[in-house]
């Protein structure tokens, strides 16, 4: 530590007089906070550790506050690699030595490495391709739905099942990483608020309202047009934005086209989330999240979980944890360090950042963070998982209030109406056959 200290004040005084003093003073309360104190808890004193002792903190700081991230494709992977079949999945060795998953550059999550990067939450992504929109999507998200539930249970060591604010923190104080489920485009549901209704019965906490492709009801960014002020959200989308307020279900914009954005902001009472992406300003990907869109985020009390894909973050192939922790800067100093939180999308991408390879290198971010002498420890835990439980608290203050005002389901619409365009039977003709 001395050592390291002298030779930063050298380097940043270029040698000037007066620095052994100043050196003088600051090793003395490097060496007294060191053996007597205490974490530093102020940034000043964050400046002048070293990396070591930067992640020691950063690990003490996991200790206390779950690490939430906000998505994580592993569930499609194992539906691609192994077809669900979890009896050959051995989720709590290295994958890197276990083919296929050692062979493939979309696999970087492992309970090995989980447990290296202290992760203490994460929202698992029951996906499915939007080609299976207006087919099965909606048994396809089911199944994976299931499969997160049987993975959980076969980790019952490692991994605990949560679906509430108050279950996150239970399971990280078990030691268990509190697992939950959200599930990625409303393509999912199938145009039914009877599906949504279901899901959140199943224990999903949130939905991302599209995926790259449009619903019958909201927009996503992935098929924007020019017309930029054309409608996100129909009379329907407006619905399921009411019905999960209602619910408790949190709200997800990742991959929502910017009129779908600002609409959902509009509608919903409880505070909105972007699971897994980053700032538009620095990268000006459609999948990043545009200042004035950050501004109302902040407004209503949500949360951007700022994502780590290279083409997101870099607007290109190469980037690294410095690149990520610039985002987060970025977003700080716009609308504050209450609204970030960290959306990795491992196992959704193939270009990770140097320094944030896989889910063993979040505490690297978080020594980033430090590193930069602005950042204290009460910032890290929100950021890391405080943010979170507070948006998910208000997600459920919001729904008791609703029962409490006795808001009863939304059932303007028929079930199944015939109009949605799914391929599928028409369970209204049926009816009137068997009334005859
Ligand atoms: C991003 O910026 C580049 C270079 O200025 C431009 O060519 C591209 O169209 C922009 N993309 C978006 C989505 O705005
Ligand atoms: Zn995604």
């Amino acid at each position: 530590m001395e050592v390291y200290l002298l030779h930063y004040l050298l380097l940043q005084s270029g040698g000037q007089s007066g620095v052994w003093t100043v050196s003088v003073i600051i090793l003395s309360i490097g060496t007294w906070v060191g053996r007597v104190g205490p974490r530093p808890a102020d940034g000043e004193l964050a400046l002048l550790t070293s990396p070591r002792e930067r992640l020691e903190t950063v690990r003490q700081v996991l200790s206390e506050v779950p690490l939430i991230d906000g998505h994580n494709d592993l569930p499609w992977n194992i539906r691609n690699f192994l077809h669900n079949q979890l009896a050959e999945f051995d989720f709590d060795r290295d994958l890197r030595q276990v083919a296929p998953w050692s062979k493939s550059a979309w696999s970087q999550t492992d309970l090995v490495r989980l447990r290296q990067g202290m992760v203490g939450g994460q929202f698992w992504a029951a996906y499915v391709p939007c080609e299976s929109q207006y087919l099965n999507a909606v048994q396809l998200t089911l199944e994976q739905v299931d499969l997160i539930k049987r993975l959980i249970e076969k980790y019952s060591q490692h991994m605990q099942f949560a679906a509430s604010s108050r279950e996150i923190l239970e399971a990280h104080g078990r030691g268990r990483i509190a697992s939950l489920i959200g599930v990625e485009g409303g393509h999912s549901l199938g145009s039914s608020l009877a599906v949504l209704r279901t899901l959140y019965q199943l224990g999903v906490r949130y939905l991302t309202l599209t995926h790259t492709c449009n619903t019958p009801w909201a927009k996503s960014s992935s098929v924007e047009d020019d017309d930029e002020d054309g409608g996100g959200l129909t009379t329907f989308g407006e619905m399921v934005v009411k019905e999960m307020n209602r619910l408790g279900m949190l709200i997800d914009l990742s991959h929502t086209a910017r009129a779908t954005m600002r609409d959902a902001l509009r509608i919903s009472k409880a505070p909105l989330i972007f699971s897994h992406s980053s700032a538009f300003a620095i990268c000006n990907s459609s999948r990043n999240v545009p200042d004035d869109i950050l501004k109302q985020l902040a407004d209503n009390g949500g949360l951007v979980m700022v994502t780590f894909y290279n083409y997101f973050v870099k607007c290109g192939p190469q980037a690294s944890v410095s690149d990520v922790a610039e985002h987060i800067y970025y977003i700080r100093n716009l609308i504050g360090v209450d609204h970030i939180g960290v959306g990795g999308d491992f196992d959704g991408i193939n270009k990770t950042p140097r320094g944030l390879e896989d889910v063993s290198k979040y505490p690297e971010l978080f020594a980033e963070l430090l590193r930069s002498g602005k950042w204290n420890v009460l910032d890290l835990k929100k950021v890391a998982g405080l943010n979170l439980l507070r948006v998910l608290k208000q997600v459920e203050r919001v729904r008791d209030d609703l029962r409490t005002a006795g808001i009863t389901p939304l059932e303007d619409l028929p079930d199944s109406p015939d109009t949605i365009g799914n391929c599928a039977l028409d369970i209204n003709s049926v009816q009137r056959v068997t009334e005859v």
